[in-house]
């Protein structure tokens, strides 16, 4: 039996950064049909109604139909610390991040926490994660369970660190190795799950513990590697004093092999000439964090400049450090960050980031982030006048993107209708 949806679509033919906002594929009456967990077509509502008569019709009217969100970097075991006041980075690590990381030494708080995370994020439109877990093997477990029961593509790994953490939330390199290598043989290409070697950030990895796990990512390429790179100013001072010998932040992982076409640098705000080159030379992806950059005090990452310069780059929430878990409000964030440094970007630009652009800088262009034959059928439809505000701003729009942008600027999980996740829609919990 295959399923087709009918109302506005919009997906992206081409990054809208290179050929612009001519990029965009819109169809006010479109269609996407699903069969199995896949699109296998895509085109006007009415020519797919006429070639599938027995298709069975979910008539979404003026509801944009939109591959599901992206979110290419979160902590998902920072959930219920979210909007956690008054503190820059490691002051915030220390005080809120490593106290409520180690509650997941018990598997079962685990187990409610990645649910929720789940549950939370499908409820705001994002379909895959790239998650970070904690230091406990199992955390790791229970994301990819909980994740399997919804059929969601995840990304995760158990994050590492043998120093500058609490008694408790250490490994040492030869068990962040060894436990890495356990959950990657275990994880990795089960179902619509993908294991990522994650050293956390520099200051808490040895050079020991970064060479391991360095190793390791040689051992099996096809891996993601996620970590941290230049969120904020002390952070990078503190690089320098523990790893006197590089040239700069970046070195500190290319000394140790952990760069790469699959490596995923968080943040990356305050960026060196030659960081920007090594960068993109090697194909490296950066995950922007907006929310959690302006949350945490962290910076403003350049955005228009990275992209001119052929970095590939994607969005995330950050949560916990980041302050929502609607990439809505992370496209917002984004497109405040870019404004206060002078360039407005396209509602295009960022709804292209949030989806086809997040899954590219994953890996994942070929499976996930558009609306084409054999992607993957994680979709969500969104209601564009879903507030009164949004509504009375929506109402008069003459063209799709100032019909977008208040969903853009002022939508939340109010504006997401319904989630598809690999061809099913979500029952959503109770009120
Ligand atoms: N740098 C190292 N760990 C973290 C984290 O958990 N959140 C953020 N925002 N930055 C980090
Ligand atoms: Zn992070």
């Amino acid at each position: 039996m295959s399923d087709l949806l009918i109302g506005q679509t919009l997906t992206f033919a081409a990054d809208p950064f290179i050929a612009g906002a001519g990029a965009a594929r819109h169809d006010s009456h479109g269609g996407v049909l699903v069969e199995g967990g896949v699109i296998r077509a895509v085109g006007p509502a009415s020519a797919l109604r006429n070639a599938h008569p027995g298709a069975r019709v979910h008539d979404y009217g003026k509801r944009l139909i939109s591959p599901g969100f992206v979110d290419a970097h979160i902590h998902y075991p920072q959930t219920a610390i979210i909007a956690s006041w008054g503190k820059r980075l490691i002051d915030w690590l220390n005080t809120y991040t490593f106290p409520e990381e180690m509650r997941f030494a018990d598997p079962a708080y685990a187990k409610q926490a990645a649910e929720s995370c789940l549950d939370l994020l499908l409820a705001h439109g994002t379909t895959t994660l790239c998650s970070y877990a904690t230091i406990h093997p199992a955390s790791v477990d229970a994301l990819f369970a909980a994740a399997q029961t919804r059929g969601m593509r995840v990304l995760a790994g158990k994050t590492c660190m043998d120093r500058n953490a609490p008694e408790g939330l250490r490994d040492t390199p030869r068990s962040a190795y060894d436990d890495s290598k356990a959950l990657l043989e275990r994880w990795h290409g089960q179902n619509r799950l993908s294991y990522v070697i994650t050293p956390r950030f520099a200051p808490t990895s040895s050079p020991e513990q970064l060479e391991a796990l360095g190793a390791l990512w040689a051992e099996y390429p096809d891996c993601l590697m996620q970590t941290h790179l230049s969120e904020q100013t002390e952070e990078i001072e503190w690089v320098r004093a523990l790893f006197p010998e590089a040239r700069d932040y970046l070195d500190v992982y290319e000394r140790f092999g952990l760069i790469g076409r699959g490596a995923l640098f968080g943040h990356a705000i305050h960026l060196e000439a030659r960081e920007r080159a090594r960068l993109r030379e090697a194909g490296a992806a950066l995950i922007h964090c907006p929310t959690s950059n302006a949350f945490i005090g962290s910076g403003m990452f350049d955005m228009a400049g990275l992209k001119a310069g052929g970095q590939r780059v994607g969005l995330a929430s950050d949560i916990g450090g980041g302050s929502s878990f609607s990439m809505l409000r992370t496209m917002a964030s984004a497109y405040e960050i870019a404004q206060l440094r002078g360039t407005a970007l396209h509602p295009a630009q960022l709804w292209w980031l949030a989806t086809a652009g997040s899954a590219a800088a994953l890996g994942l262009e070929g499976r996930i982030g558009s609306l084409a034959p054999g992607k993957e059928a994680d979709l969500i439809v969104l209601d564009l006048e879903s507030t009164p505000a949004i509504a009375q701003r929506a109402r008069n729009a003459e063209t799709l993107w100032e019909a977008l942008f208040p969903t853009i600027m002022m939508g939340d999980d109010r504006a997401i209708d319904e989630t598809w996740v690999n061809g099913r829609p979500v029952a959503r919990p109770a009120a």
